[in-house]
């Protein structure tokens, strides 16, 4: 039996081609031709400087960075994320404040964000989990009453739109993922979406070692030198070349996740309404990018058994995210504001489904394994 994995990366147009021109160029480190071009996609798409990093996780140091945040500093995230959403801040000497998510969407939760605030308080970091953009409005609004920075990790959310804008645009600065994992892939890649332009040039000299470089390149300084914090974050011109030829099929990768996803959907929606499961909800004025289909067991043993015989029908279904707010590092570097009940209940129980470009041709038998277990 062929065993179906969670993700396959897969190439969906000219990258080889792209990758051959920039080994023949003999232009392999980063800031060439096409880091320019993809550059120029993100900005065209996003209408706010871009910057290509080698990861989401160095976009989020960036961000954490330009909001100056400073040993004792205290930043609103969500429990339920990915590691390097509260590195980034702990690298900084800053502490995360970890803040329960909301049942239906997985998101932050935007009514329990204002009394987690202290005088301490110097940003808050919005994480659009799955492809489902978090509340926005409700949070910029909070944070412009308390003169707080705003970062959405838009790690899974490349074309997700929020009340018909765009993710990664809705805050100050933002940071995508091109992991093999996400949409819009280079094996590691990612970048730094600066909306707030009046930080464009020290992101540029974060970026480049803490040095001054881009700025002497435009020919804007006549020589280039050490002029504050930074490391290297640019990819080289190889991860470039592979991801501008992704960003130029983003539009019809999307479109299939989505198709994937609504089948998915519909072929499960008599699960739901029977109780025996939860799914993904997008509220109406969202779209989501169909980043992922998760679906939610009654019990974490249903969950192990659920994956246990998905693995045996050879369909891999990972779970995540284990919570920061318990784990070794975020209680040692963290706090917890009130309770994260959904937090620890949800992530007892999800599991994601397989969704990749080109898992079409078995989404069949990935359903199929599906209603067996719960018949
Ligand atoms: C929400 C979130 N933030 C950050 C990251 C880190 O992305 P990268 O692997 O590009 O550093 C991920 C990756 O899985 C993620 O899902």
């Amino acid at each position: 039996m062929e065993k179906l994995p969670f993700n396959r990366p897969s190439m969906t147009g000219r990258e080889l081609e792209y990758l051959t021109e920039a080994v023949n160029s003999s232009k392999l480190s980063g800031d060439g031709p096409f880091t320019e071009r993809c550059h120029e996609w993100l900005e065209q798409t996003f209408e706010s400087p871009a910057l290509l990093t080698h990861s989401c996780t160095g976009a989020l140091e960036m961000a954490a960075m330009l909001a100056d945040l400073q040993p004792g500093d205290e930043v609103i995230l969500p429990s339920y994320t990915f590691v390097s959403t509260a590195n980034a801040v702990v690298l900084r000497g800053a502490v995360p404040v970890f803040v329960d998510i909301r049942k239906d969407t997985l998101n932050l939760d935007e009514t329990l964000i204002e009394d987690a605030i202290t005088p301490r308080t110097k940003a808050i970091i919005a994480v659009h989990y799955a492809g489902v953009c978090a509340e926005m409005d409700v949070i910029n609004d909070i944070a412009s009453k308390h003169n707080l920075f705003v970062i959405e990790d838009a790690a899974q959310a490349m074309l997700s739109t929020y009340k018909g804008r765009l993710a990664g645009t809705l805050s100050d600065f933002s940071a995508f993922s091109f992991h093999e994992t996400k949409n819009i892939l280079s094996g590691e890649g990612g970048a730094l979406i600066v909306n707030n332009r009046s930080y464009l040039e020290r992101a540029e000299i974060l970026r480049e070692k803490g040095t001054n470089r881009k700025k002497f390149f435009r020919g804007a300084t006549d020589k280039y030198t050490w002029v504050d914090i930074g490391s290297s974050y640019l990819p080289s011109e190889l991860v470039a070349a592979y991801l501008f030829a992704q960003l130029e099929t983003a539009q019809d990768v999307t479109k299939y996740r989505i198709e994937v996803c609504n089948r998915y959907r519909e072929s499960f929606s008599e699960l739901s309404d029977e109780g025996l499961v939860g799914l993904p909800f997008c509220p109406e004025n969202c779209v989501s990018n169909g980043h992922m289909f998760y679906i939610v067991l009654r019990t974490p043993g249903d969950r192990d058994r659920f994956i246990e015989k998905m693995s045996a029908e050879g369909v891999m279904t990972p779970f995540h995210y284990v919570p920061l707010h318990s784990s070794p590092a975020g209680t040692r570097f963290g706090k917890t504001h009130g309770s994260l009940e959904n937090t620890d209940v949800l992530s007892s129980r999800l599991v994601r489904l397989p969704v990749y470009y080109g898992v079409k041709e078995h989404q069949d038998r990935i359903i199929e394994a599906v209603r067996k277990f719960f018949a």
